[in-house]
């Protein structure tokens, strides 16, 4: 019999992009897609889908028996934009969601679990280069203190219980399939849409806010090879770094006028402003090189190029 999976949050940002991967990979039928409502056509029509409120643990608990469920993949978050207009909010939905699957793993109902973490679980107080994968943490926005918790407790849930949960602290992602909703780095994506709709994009972070991006074919590779390493090395309940490239919205804005020159940028930088401050210029991901070999494959130019060319289309 085929691994079942089950992806919650299957119509997000990664939700999407993930769910036709895993279908690719393991077979329509072997993947379950689940979101609280039904948003993504090309997620509900491919494949099983069901409506989940990931934060109903009854709920959760029968679609996993129903489906004979061993791999759940945890997409459904509040993102750090939103959160930090409803703390609370986030703080159950992210917080709630994970002891589910975790407690779910501990009770052996499912045997592996996917879990994001982020960038975000550093803080102002960082090094803001080359950051390592242990330093002065210290998150000031809502959406990251969510993530380091949940980072101690996937620790805590393997170490004590023997839980097989894997995770990586993904950069801002940028797709051109699907548009993020309400993080910080989601300026990378909007510019864009608006470069090829307006020509023109005001942008809410400041010419020289750099952060720690990735294209989403590479955060996909990286989610799929951490999910499959058998690696010795590979340290189940850690959160890992990944890197691929590192820019501005100045130097994110030149690149996109190599291609369409007439592309005008300017800058009203609000709330998110001191969110993307606290965040690291670049990570090291040394650890996820040396223990399951990952390494990016899409830099800036090429990341432009193809956003542009799918988005023209
Ligand atoms: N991209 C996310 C955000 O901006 C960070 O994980 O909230």
């Amino acid at each position: 019999m085929h691994h079942k999976i089950l992806i919650l949050g299957a119509c997000g940002q990664i939700g999407t992009e993930l769910t036709i991967a895993l279908r690719e990979q393991h077979g329509v039928d072997n993947v379950v897609a689940s979101d609280i409502r039904a948003t993504d056509d090309a997620v509900m029509n491919a494949g099983p889908f069901e409506i989940l409120d990931a934060t109903d643990l009854h709920a959760l608990e029968d679609v996993i028996m129903h489906y004979e469920i061993e791999t759940v993949y945890l997409m459904a978050a509040m993102l750090s934009g939103t959160a930090e207009k409803f703390p609370m909010k986030a703080w159950s939905l992210n917080m709630d969601t994970l002891f589910h699957v975790l407690n779910l793993a501990k009770d052996k109902k499912i045997s592996k679990i996917f879990w994001p973490s982020s960038i975000a679980v550093f803080g102002p107080d960082t090094p803001k280069e080359n950051t390592p994968q242990l330093c002065i943490m210290a998150p000031s926005s809502v959406y990251g203190m969510s993530k380091l918790a949940g980072e101690g407790w996937c620790q805590y849930y393997h170490l004590k219980y023997g839980v097989d949960v894997r995770s990586l602290r993904y950069p801002g992602l940028i797709s051109w399939k699907t548009q993020p909703g309400g993080g910080t780095t989601d300026y990378a994506v909007d510019i864009f849409h608006k470069a090829i709709e307006d020509g023109a994009y005001e942008s809410f972070l400041s010419p020289e806010t750099t952060l720690p991006m990735m294209y989403m074919e590479d955060a996909i590779r990286a989610t799929l090879s951490i999910m499959e390493s058998e690696s010795s090395t590979l340290k189940k309940g850690m959160a890992y770094n990944v890197s691929a490239m590192s820019f501005n919205p100045q130097e994110l804005a030149h690149a996109i006028r190599k291609q369409r020159p007439e592309f005008q940028i300017s800058y009203a930088p609000d709330f998110r402003q001191s969110i993307a401050d606290s965040w690291p210029d670049n990570v090291s991901d040394i650890e996820a090189q040396k223990d399951w070999q990952w390494k990016p494959q899409f830099y800036l130019e090429d990341m432009v190029k193809d956003m542009l060319l799918h988005l023209n289309r």
